[in-house]
């Protein structure tokens, strides 16, 4: 248990036996002392009586020998100041564990992360950048809690423009077209593809038969269509690569794996009396949705032409991750504007009683990342910006200012640093806002070494690890002393608490905001307090401080997806 989960517990059991119900203390880290409980406030509201007076009794209850001191302050808050032999016993602890104290979680369950999910033959843009930065570290997260989490990219590979895309790559043969796609030039063969389908009607008529080809399952257009899926994912996972990211071939699930499922999902919902004929097409109206005349609005499950599009495939795949994967918590790692549309997909699931407590879907939303201009981004020459020439650009620069930092390491090892950082400042800027808003992509500032970044984390931990080079190994037990001491073993045990956060609320920005703030209070530390110019048993214990923080740098950085160097 945390430090703070074993003085919630304590206070709890307190608060309980006062109240006759469970109350939540409500502990916080605070200024005035460690920590801080508020919960006297709330109850002393329900049950009518002075605040002080119910915090004091609380406090009297408390059992809190061996681990903390408290006192009443302010209204009625407790604040609560540790034992230094806890201090001590607890940092000790966190020393020879692992998992630095981060437990496993009692209930573990399947979950299933839909997160990147690209379009094939179209370009990767940084919608599917920050989906797949911010699913990776879900995945990292749940998984280090103990849950089995199964990572799915819900790639667009199925529909009516593969008409025009399977022509086009007929028109240049098969090795151009998968070179072109293969080395990245997706937009390229989008476009030429659309151009032709625009300015030909011979080609667009080709394509339109190669559409009805394709549904028919036409096994040459099959074929071909599996070497445009191919040459793409060859691309994805060449992306995947240069970011880091857990995603593998394996997790690619498109959208045509849905095929065969959809008339058994629309004779499903047909079964269940939800399907209602609209304009030709059939729809179900979930309860609650209106469209802007304020009627009914409709999700279409089956188009006019007998066609099925997203919204279909979309039931179809939550229906599968719920039935035959099992999973019980879906997220949807998606950018905000698809809101209404997981909203409503999973308004239907739970109509058709697919999705059903304790089985959760959750769209985890995200904002888009702006231009410096403060519009969407764009590149110098004014299109989408490719997300691949981001991370390259990323890298080069870190690979410059890593070469002024450090010439004296080798080149190999500069070249690797530099990624790390790159892509780290990249993957930090992403992860550290607060996801549903927009923010700027300025590397400048990704890829400063102050402030709130990757590279000040990175370069705190590679300072850490040069201490630990010098001392060349330690023995001691921590006996904590002085204040920066305290503070930053604090921030040590805290670990695990932002570690649940994440784990429980999904917003990466809660772990990137602890590991900043461990970063700060070992400067301080590393300020206030001398390690190898102090006197053995001194050093020793500041050692096991020093330790700690590199290992929970570097545990932590890797739970965001960023490499953490021993030297920079
Ligand atoms: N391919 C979609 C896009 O590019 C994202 C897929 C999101 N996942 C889902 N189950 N709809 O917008």
């Amino acid at each position: 248990m945390s430090l703070r989960d074993l003085l919630s517990a304590r206070l709890g059991a307190a608060f309980a036996t006062l109240a006759g119900e469970p109350v939540d203390p409500l502990i916080q880290r605070s200024a005035h002392a460690d920590f801080q409980a508020n919960g006297a406030l709330p109850l002393a509201r329900k049950v009518q009586r002075p605040a002080r007076e119910v915090a004091g009794e609380v406090l009297a209850a408390a059992e809190l020998t061996g681990l903390a001191t408290g006192e009443v302050s302010g209204p009625g808050f407790i604040n609560l100041t540790v034992l230094p032999d806890a201090l001590d016993r607890m940092v000790a602890a966190m020393a020879v564990d692992e998992r630095l104290g981060v437990p496993m979680t009692q209930d573990p369950e399947p979950v299933i992360v839909d997160y990147s999910g690209p379009n094939v033959a179209k370009e990767m843009h940084v919608g599917h950048l920050r989906s797949t930065i911010i699913g990776d570290c879900l995945v990292r997260v749940l998984r280090f809690a103990g849950h089995d989490v199964t990572g799915i990219s819900h790639t667009g590979d199925w529909g009516t423009p593969f008409g025009m895309l399977l022509e086009r790559l007929v028109e240049i043969g098969e090795a151009a077209a998968a070179h072109e796609l293969s080395v990245g030039d997706l937009d390229g063969f989008y476009k030429a593809a659309r151009l032709r389908f625009d300015s030909d009607p011979a080609f667009a008529d080709r394509a339109r038969r190669r559409v009805v080809l394709l549904q028919g399952g036409d096994a040459e257009t099959l074929r071909l269509w599996r070497v445009l899926v191919a040459e793409s994912q060859r691309y994805f996972m060449a992306v995947n690569e240069k970011l880091g990211v857990l995603l593998t071939e394996a997790d690619y699930m498109g959208e045509s794996f849905y095929n065969d499922r959809l008339a058994e999902v629309v004779h499903e919902l047909d079964g269940l009396g939800l399907l209602r004929p609209s304009d030709g097409a059939q729809c179900v109206f979930p309860a609650g949705f209106t469209g802007r005349d304020g009627g009914p609005f409709p999700m279409i499950v089956r188009k006019r032409d007998g066609g099925f599009g997203y919204s279909a495939t979309d039931l179809a795949a939550i229906r599968y991750r719920i039935k035959e994967l099992k999973g019980s918590l879906i997220l949807y790692v998606v950018g905000a504007p698809q809101s209404r549309h997981l909203r409503m997909v999973f308004a239907v699931a739970g109509e058709a009683g697919w999705l059903r407590w304790p089985v959760r879907a959750q769209h985890v939303a995200f904002g888009s990342i702006l231009g410096e201009d403060g519009r969407m981004l764009k590149s110098r020459a004014g299109r989408a910006v490719k997300l691949s020439e981001l991370l390259d650009e990323a890298v080069s620069r870190a690979a410059a200012l890593v070469a002024e930092k450090s010439p004296q390491l080798d080149p190999q090892e500069r070249a690797e640093i530099a990624r790390a950082v790159g892509v780290g400042a990249v993957k930090y800027a992403d992860l550290s806002t607060d996801m549903v808003k927009d923010y700027v992509f300025d590397l400048d500032r990704m890829l400063a070494f102050t402030g709130d970044t990757a590279g000040y984390l990175q370069y705190t931990h590679a300072r850490v690890c040069s201490i630990l080079r010098k001392a060349g190994g330690f023995t001691g037990t921590p006996s904590i002393v002085d204040p920066a001491e305290r503070a930053l073993a604090l921030e040590l045990l805290a670990f695990p608490d932002a570690v649940q956060e994440v784990a429980d609320e999904f917003q990466p920005h809660k772990l990137t905001g602890h590991l900043r703030g461990l970063a700060v209070a070992f400067t301080a530390f590393w300020d206030a307090c001398p390690v190898l110019r102090a006197s053995p048993p001194v050093r020793e214990s500041r050692l096991v401080l020093c330790d700690l923080t590199a290992r929970t740098l570097r545990h932590g950085l890797d739970l965001l997806g960023i490499h953490a160097p021993q030297r920079m």
